[in-house]
Parts: C-alpha cells; structure tokens; sequence
C-alpha cells in the first residue's frame, strides 16, 4: 500500500481468530483470514481490540467441545460492552451442532461448517443465512481468494484432501468433514509452487486421510500420493515434505516407495493405529490387525530405515480389557514410536460407539498413564539417539537468549542453536549435543 492510499484508506477492522484441534483448523483459519482481509478485516492478537472473535472449533473429543461454550461465556461482558462485536463460531462443532450453537448461546451471530466458510464475507454482509453447515457441491477453494502476496513463515500447510469415508467408531471426523475429497493435482501444484514463490521451504501436506488423496495427473493417469510427492519433490527451492495423518490401511506402495525415493520427503511419518489388540480394532471398525501394522512398519522402515515413527492411542474403548491394554503396550514396544499422542476414550454422539457400554473410569486412567508413561520413555530414548548426529534444520524464529535461533529437524523436534548470523528461513546442518524434555540443542557444523 501506498503512503497516498493508506491516508484515504478507512481503519481496517480487527479480526481475532482461535483455533482448536487439527492441524487442518489451523490452515482452514489461514484461509479465512484471508477471506476476511478482502473485506478489509486484518488480522489482531488482542481479542480486546477485535471487532470480529471466530472461534474455529474441534469436534473429536467431549472436552475439546465443551471448551467453546466456556470460551463462549468469557465473550459475553465483551459483547456486552462492545454491542457491534460480531461472533462466529466455524469448524467441526459448528458442522456438529448447528442452530443449537446459538439457541444455547445468543450472543453468537453466525455460524458456518468447514465446507462453507469462503462464504464467511457473505454471511458477514446479511446476504447469506447466519447458519451454513450444509455439505455443498461446489469446492470451497475455488471461491476463496488467492493466498495473500506477502512473504510467509518457512514452514506452511496445504491442504490436499478432506474428509473420510472410514467411519471408525468412536470418530467424528466422517460426519463433521463429510466424504472423502480429494483437491486437483493442479490447484495443489500451484498452491505450492506459490508459496515457494513467498519463501517457503517446508510444505506439510494436510487431510482427515491425506495417503488416500488421489487425482487425475498431468500426464492424464490416476495418480496416488505418492505421485503426488513425486511431483511436488520437483519444485525448485521446496526443501522438505511432510504430510499428515495416515491411515494404515491407504500406504499404497508407492508411497513407501517415495520415503525412499525422495529425498525432500522427511524421514518421519505419523500413523495413527489407536490399539494392538486385534479385538479392540475390530471394535473400533479399524479394517486392519495389530500384525499387518507391524508388518506394514518393517516395509517402511526397509525403503527409509532412520525413519521416526509416531501415533495416536485411544484407551478405554468400550469393551478394553487387561488383556488387551497389554496388547497395546507390546505393540508399543515392538515398534518403538519417537513420540505420540494417546488419549483416553471420549462417547461421542453419533458415532457406532456411543450406546456401548463403557469400562470405569479409574481403570481408564490407570491405562492411559501406564501407556503414557511408556511413550515418555521411548520420546526421551529418540531424542537422545539424535546426538552426536548432523540433521538439517530449518530456522523459523529466533529463540529468547541473543544470538540463539529455534528451528526443526527433519524429524520435527524443536533444536535451540546459537546462530548470531542466521535468519528465520535458514536450513542449516546441525550437531545435535543435548537433548531436553521437549526439545534438543545444537551447534552449527562446520
Ligand atoms: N484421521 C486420523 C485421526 C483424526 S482424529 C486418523 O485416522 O488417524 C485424531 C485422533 O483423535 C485419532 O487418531 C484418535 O486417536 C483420537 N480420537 C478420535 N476420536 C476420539 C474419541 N472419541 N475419543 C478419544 N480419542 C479420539
Ligand atoms: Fe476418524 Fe477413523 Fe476417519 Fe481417522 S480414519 S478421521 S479416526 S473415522
Ligand atoms: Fe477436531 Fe475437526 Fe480436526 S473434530 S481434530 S478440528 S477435523
């Protein structure tokens, strides 16, 4: 903007968003700021100073819902206070729960599902129900405006594919996020060619099952994602790729064929196998057992042996028993996971597993700290095994003491480094030397 143009400019609005949940929230509410900003609405930290507050919310677990309602009532002096301030609430709880948002809680003025919010500026204007949660025909992406001119972090998501048509469970996901969908080869090629052209180096590839994303290729062939990875490791200057979350059963061979092919694609993958008792899968609708898990890990780990495995677990499905839980933990084992997230069973209405009948709470929590305190074992055994080694790291901001710069591995743990001269952007190779309890620190190699 011009001195000239930012004099007669009005004051731009304020436009405070928080996020909750996946990774996938969070490049959805990149892209509504984005669509906000082309009416005139730029982005605050201070929800204080906000003209708009979009709570952009997770569905997945009881607690993670409840947490809009709380966040919610903390809105209300604010409001009071400020009667132009505008609410809305977006992602899975606004899909999940609709109309009954703003019945329990009236201060809210709209209300739009991850399908529809390129028609957040719409609604915003009056010209468009206040409540938009249907799953439309038409894809979002090509109604909401290009990714914004400016220079962005070295790291940033892309969203390929939506959705799921798995239907596990205890999992809200396919009701929230609707069928599987997978975006266009070309629109994801030019998404990141794009931000490549804006200083990006690292591109984590998103959706609810991004290894089952596949399109009609360039070359006129159906192509799965690990030809997709294939064309995206031919962009010059994008440096990493990484991509999340996988479902064991879509690990076509290609794709294990790529972890060893590509060497922008980074050696850690996130695969979800939430149980190791053969049972408990069955229950929980997974359509794989603990074995070909197993199986399916010795055939990644043979195309990229130094790849870094991590998980999700759920404890406390309807029907666990001892034996089972200690299932699990064998599993857990046997792989050997660099970190993972574990959580214990959360009912969820609408899903298959909501009537079943649930096994106590205590014993419950008893498991989930066993398992958890197996998994802090075996996160602390991977971040000590990374030194005395040399990994790439890429620079994202300077860390709290002078002349000190945080960035990540290429196994996605946070390295402090002392590097006067380096810039946020910058990917470096690295001595590992000491590993803390959620980070390492390095030294710059020669
Ligand atoms: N698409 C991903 C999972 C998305 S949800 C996949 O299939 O792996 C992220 C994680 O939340 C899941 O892996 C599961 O571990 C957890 N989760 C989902 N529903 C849950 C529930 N009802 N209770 C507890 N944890 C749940
Ligand atoms: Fe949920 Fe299962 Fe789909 Fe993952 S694969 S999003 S856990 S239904
Ligand atoms: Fe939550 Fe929806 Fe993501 S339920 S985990 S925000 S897909």
């Amino acid at each position: 903007m011009t001195d000239q143009a930012s004099k007669t400019a009005p004051a731009a609005k304020k436009l405070f968003i928080k996020t909750y949940g996946c990774q996938m929230n969070v490049y959805d509410s990149q892209r509504m700021a984005e669509a906000m900003s082309a009416e005139g609405y730029e982005l605050t930290e201070d929800q204080a100073q906000a003209d708009m507050v979009l709570l952009n919310t997770c569905h997945i677990r009881e607690k993670a819902a409840e947490k809009l309602y709380s966040d919610l009532g903390r809105l209300k002096p604010f409001k009071a206070e400020k009667p132009d301030l505008k609410i809305g609430v977006a992602g899975c709880v606004a899909q999940a729960e609709g109309e009954e948002i703003i019945r329990r809680m009236p201060l809210v003025d709209l209300v739009v599902g991850p399908q529809t919010y390129h028609r957040l500026p719409e609604m915003l204007r009056g010209e468009a129900p206040k409540i938009l949660t249907e799953f439309p025909e038409e894809d979002k992406f090509d109604h909401l405006p290009q990714r914004r001119a400016t220079r962005r972090a070295p790291a940033a998501f892309l969203t390929v594919q939506e959705g799921c048509d798995k239907f596990c469970a205890f999992c809200v996901v396919p009701y929230t996020r609707g069928a599987e969908v997978s975006r266009p080869v070309d629109r994801i090629l030019r998404e990141a060619r794009d931000l490549v052209e804006r200083g990006v180096r690292e591109i984590t590839l998103l959706g609810q099952n991004v290894n089952g994303w596949h399109g009609a290729g360039e070359d006129g062939r159906e192509w799965g994602f690990g030809r997709l990875i294939r064309a995206l490791g031919e962009i010059e200057g994008l440096d990493r790729i990484r991509y999340t979350t996988s479902h064991p059963n879509d690990m076509a061979d290609d794709l294990i064929a790529a972890h060893r092919d590509v060497p922008q694609l980074m050696p850690y993958l996130h695969l979800p196998v939430q149980s190791g008792s053969d049972r408990i899968l069955k229950a929980m609708n997974r359509k794989h057992t603990a074995t070909q898990y197993l199986h399916l890990i010795d055939r990644i780990r043979e195309a990229r042996p130094d790849i870094m495995l991590t998980s999700d677990f759920i404890v406390g499905f309807p029907g666990e028993t001892d034996q089972d839980h200690a299932d699990t933990l064998r599993l857990i084992e046997e792989v050997g996971f660099g970190t993972a997230f574990s959580f214990k069973y959360s009912p969820r209405p609408g899903t298959p597993a909501y009537e079943r009948a649930e096994i106590d709470s205590a014993v419950a929590d008893a498991r989930l700290q066993e398992l958890q305190a197996l998994l802090s074992r075996q996160q602390k055994a991977a971040q000590e095994s990374m030194i005395g080694r040399t990994l790439g790291v890429l620079f994202e901001k300077p860390g709290r003491i002078d002349g000190q710069m945080i960035g990540k591995s290429d196994y996605l743990h946070s390295v402090f480094v002392h590097a006067p001269d380096a810039r946020a952007g910058d990917l470096v190779p690295v001595r590992i030397v000491e590993s803390a309890p959620n980070s390492l620190r390095g030294e710059l190699a020669a």
